[in-house]
């Protein structure tokens, strides 16, 4: 079996089928690919264009999956009904310009929106790799942020993969109470 990704290793067994999903960072198009199975419906973003192309190719032959080159940011502009899954893989694409990665700036601009923006039980699913210090500021923000989030309104959770190697995934998740 191909070895899954940093990212889908750790998020996986919080992943479940839905009906609407948003894939903020496609990258290579490797999360992207999966939550296709997964999703009746795919948004899936990213600024660079060569993200895009990859992103593109690896779902080409799906119908579900609209891929948008722009920033996660502006999500509102591409979905208006109530999402089950929002997939971040924080950082930066592998074998590809470091300098473009996410930033915590992007993310304080976004996470109130979404969530609002999320169907009873629906899920924020982000990724985070404290291992750079861009990775390890987006990694403390998303912790002491979630760690504030209105306990009557949505759950949210953390789990680090302790026994692993060069500073390994962190998974932190929102989850909206049903209503
Ligand atoms: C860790 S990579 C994602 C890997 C990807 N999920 C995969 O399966 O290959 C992070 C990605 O976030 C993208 N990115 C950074 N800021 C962004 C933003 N504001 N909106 C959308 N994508 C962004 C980068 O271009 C990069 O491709």
């Amino acid at each position: 079996m191909k070895p899954l990704s940093g990212a889908l290793a750790i998020s996986r067994r919080f992943l479940e089928p839905v009906s609407l999903a948003i894939d903020a960072t496609c990258g290579n198009g490797h999360d992207t690919k999966y939550l296709a199975q997964l999703a009746d419906r795919l948004y899936a973003f990213d600024i660079q264009p060569q993200a895009i192309e990859n992103t593109r190719a690896a779902v080409a032959h799906l119908e579900h999956v609209q891929v948008i080159q722009d920033s996660f940011v502006n999500f509102r502009q591409y979905v208006s009904e109530p999402i089950d899954l929002i997939v971040f893989n924080l950082g930066y694409l592998p074998g590809s310009d470091k300098q473009i990665m996410t930033q915590v700036d992007d993310l304080t601009l976004v996470l109130q929106d979404m969530m609002e923006q999320l169907s009873p039980h629906g899920r924020i699913v982000m990724v985070a790799y404290p291992g750079h210090p861009e990775g390890k500021a987006e990694a403390d923000w998303l912790h002491h942020t979630l760690s504030t989030v209105d306990p009557t309104e949505f759950h949210s959770f953390f789990l680090q993969h302790i026994n692993g190697i060069n500073s390994p995934a962190q998974l932190y998740m929102i989850e909206r109470n049903a209503r």
